[in-house]
């Protein structure tokens, strides 16, 4: 299954949440911009780059994700990945965003495609609901996770890990419902 993402990241997520498929990540620099309205529309951007680039040969897979604080009215949402540079200067502008506000609600969002050879289109969607933490805490995960505690939890996921996230991330339950609808499609593995 070719990813259509250069999110080293998501790769190797994805390796772990879709036992079974050979993940290959495609690693061109001229992705579409992300222009759709929504996760589903952005994944299916770049799952559609990655076919008309690749062939259909193969499946093709792509994930668009992000994280949604209340607060913010729902920013940076669909604009995460652009919203700062990944990590330390990201962290630090949302909470400047948040300083004195109470609300600390927030979601992680996670939408995959898949398109079969003939054509066919699989998804999954993923949500986990949590709040901003008030300093970064853990250094397991990337982008958001030193600063997201997941509803039910103490730790944020920089803490909770990697383990945690192949279990219970919001990419954890999309690829959970895309390999469902997969096994549905080619049956059981
Ligand atoms: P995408 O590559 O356009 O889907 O960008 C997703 C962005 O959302 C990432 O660059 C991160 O900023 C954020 N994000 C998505 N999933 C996660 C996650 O599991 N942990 C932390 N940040 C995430």
């Amino acid at each position: 299954m070719i990813l259509c993402s250069r999110n080293a990241h998501k790769a190797r997520e994805l390796e772990v949440l879709l036992p079974g498929w050979r993940i290959e990540p495609l690693d061109v620099d001229d992705y579409p911009e992300e222009t759709g309205a929504t996760y589903y529309e952005n994944a299916g951007l770049k799952a559609a780059f990655g076919r008309a680039r690749t062939g259909a040969v193969d499946w093709v897979v792509a994930e668009d994700s992000g994280i949604e604080v209340a607060a913010l009215g729902g920013r940076p949402g669909l604009r995460s990945a652009r919203y700062a540079p990944e990590g330390a200067p990201a962290i630090a502008k949302l909470l400047a965003e948040l300083d004195g506000v109470d609300d600390r609600r927030a979601r992680y969002v996670s939408e995959l495609v898949a398109v079969a050879p003939d054509g066919e289109e699989l998804r999954g969607t993923g949500v986990v609901e949590g709040t901003i933490a008030a300093a970064p805490r853990g250094s397991g995960g990337f982008g958001y996770d030193p600063i997201f505690i997941p509803d039910g939890e103490m730790q944020t996921v920089g803490e909770l890990g990697d383990a945690w996230k192949s279990e219970h991330s919001h990419r954890a339950r999309s690829a959970r419902a895309l390999r469902e609808a997969l096994e549905r499609r080619l049956g059981a593995p």
